[in-house]
């Protein structure tokens, strides 16, 4: 661990930050209450690596923060870290670096489509996914994931289908927010095969790459095959490993010429490839020197996840739950409760004061489930529990023995 013990257990007061997971402005309108213990968005209640912490620290001893460049240790650093970590080579011209994630989504569904036009999604997923459609005025068409023999599987017919119906573009989310899964080549070679085969252009949201657990790996789409690479755009963060989601730096990664000039095209467009000079120092550092923090990190998840699934084997098992390969939400399912979707939320919001993301959001197949962030140090994971245990106990009390309530 290069001579560090990293902490993960000391709670941050986040409040007076402004940050959103936990400040009452952005609690109250969501959820119809501050008093609530948060455990949605996603991002962690950890702090950043020391080495990225000391850069910045760094940085600020220069007081000049005028528009900043890339440094061509910042393409370097990515292309290195693809290669380490998920055994991909890239070139780093293929590197268009721009703010966000979610506004790549949206630059690639603007740049490769045309208003009318459907694009795939596999829900239930993450929320943005129906909104950048919606909002560009696209067609969601949905590709359902389902469960089969204690896990979530693609339902390849169903993908076929979808893919018929006017598709040009499949979205896909891998690792998969939010049922955790960390697809393995043979499922992404059957979805690559099939969009291929329909002429449908592949974006990959791999956003949660680096968050995966003991026994599965993540593959990233482009790395299948060079004719799969080049009807690929990758999406792919430092944000959510590092916890500087909040420095907005984000990568695409398109290794077909045409498609990259197209994609740059829609972002100059908007003026959008500058980028924050912290976001851009973060990131090298974090590729270039956060692995033994990361490494640190991914085994107290895993710790979490054991604690997590001991709690509901144990003290909860009418919640439902699938142990995640990856990502660090937890998609729990509440159906046994028989809670109606609006029903459930009161429930969590007000008997267990927590806030987690409604099944609901996550689009179609989300009735029934919430989302769970477990990046958070083990005594909160554990007070939330605790707090839903005794919100399910009080609940189930009250149907067997209601005189009593
Ligand atoms: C699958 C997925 N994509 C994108 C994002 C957010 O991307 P950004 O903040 O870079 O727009 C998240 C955050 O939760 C996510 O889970």
């Amino acid at each position: 661990m290069n001579g560090h013990i990293y902490d993960f257990d000391t709670i941050y007061d986040r409040v007076p930050t402004y940050a959103k997971k936990w400040h009452p402005s952005s609690l109250e309108p969501i959820f119809g209450s501050g008093d609530v213990l948060p455990l949605w968005i996603a991002d962690m209640d950890f702090a950043a690596p020391p080495e990225v912490v000391a850069a910045l620290r760094e940085r600020t001893e220069h007081p000049v923060f005028g528009y900043t460049m890339r440094s061509p240790a910042f393409f370097e650093s990515v292309a290195a870290w693809t290669e380490r970590r998920y055994g991909w080579e890239i070139h780093p011209d293929w590197i268009v670096p721009c703010p966000g994630v979610v506004p790549g989504i949206a630059l690639t569904i603007r740049a490769f489509t045309l208003p009318g036009e459907g694009v795939v999604i596999q829900s239930p997923v993450y929320p943005p996914f129906f909104e950048s459609i919606n909002k560009n005025n696209r067609v969601t068409t949905v590709n359902r994931l389902v469960e089969k023999n204690g896990t979530w599987e693609m339902d390849l017919d169903d993908l076929e289908r979808c893919l018929g119906e006017n598709a040009s573009l499949l979205l896909s989310c891998s690792p998969h927010n939010p049922v955790g899964r960390v697809w393995k080549r043979a499922e992404l070679e059957a979805m690559a095969e099939r969009a291929l085969r329909s002429g449908t252009l592949l974006v990959s949201d791999e956003i949660h790459a680096d968050i995966v657990f003991r026994g599965h790996a993540h593959l990233p789409l482009a790395s299948l095959a060079p004719e799969v690479a080049a009807r690929t755009v990758t999406l792919l963060a430092p944000s959510k490993t590092f916890n500087i989601a909040g420095l907005q730096t984000f990568l695409a990664i398109i290794p077909d010429p045409d498609l990259r000039r197209a994609f740059r095209n829609e972002l100059e467009s908007l003026h959008l490839e500058g980028g924050n000079l912290f976001g851009m120092l973060a990131l090298e550092i974090a590729y270039g020197k956060g692995e033994p923090w990361l490494e640190a990190l991914l085994a107290y998840l895993e710790d979490n996840l054991d604690f997590l699934g001991n709690f509901l084997r144990d003290r909860l098992p009418s919640v439902g739950y699938v142990r995640p390969e990856g990502t660090y939400v937890a998609w729990l399912d509440f159906r046994a409760l028989g809670l109606a979707p609006e029903e459930l939320q009161r429930f969590l919001v007000h008997e267990a004061r927590l806030a987690l993301n409604a099944g609901t959001s996550f689009g179609p197949g989300g009735e029934g489930f919430a989302r769970l962030n477990f990046a958070c140090p083990r005594t909160l994971l554990s007070e939330a529990l605790t707090r839903l245990a005794d919100a399910v106990f009080r609940l189930e009390g009250r149907r067997c023995c209601p005189t009593e309530a």
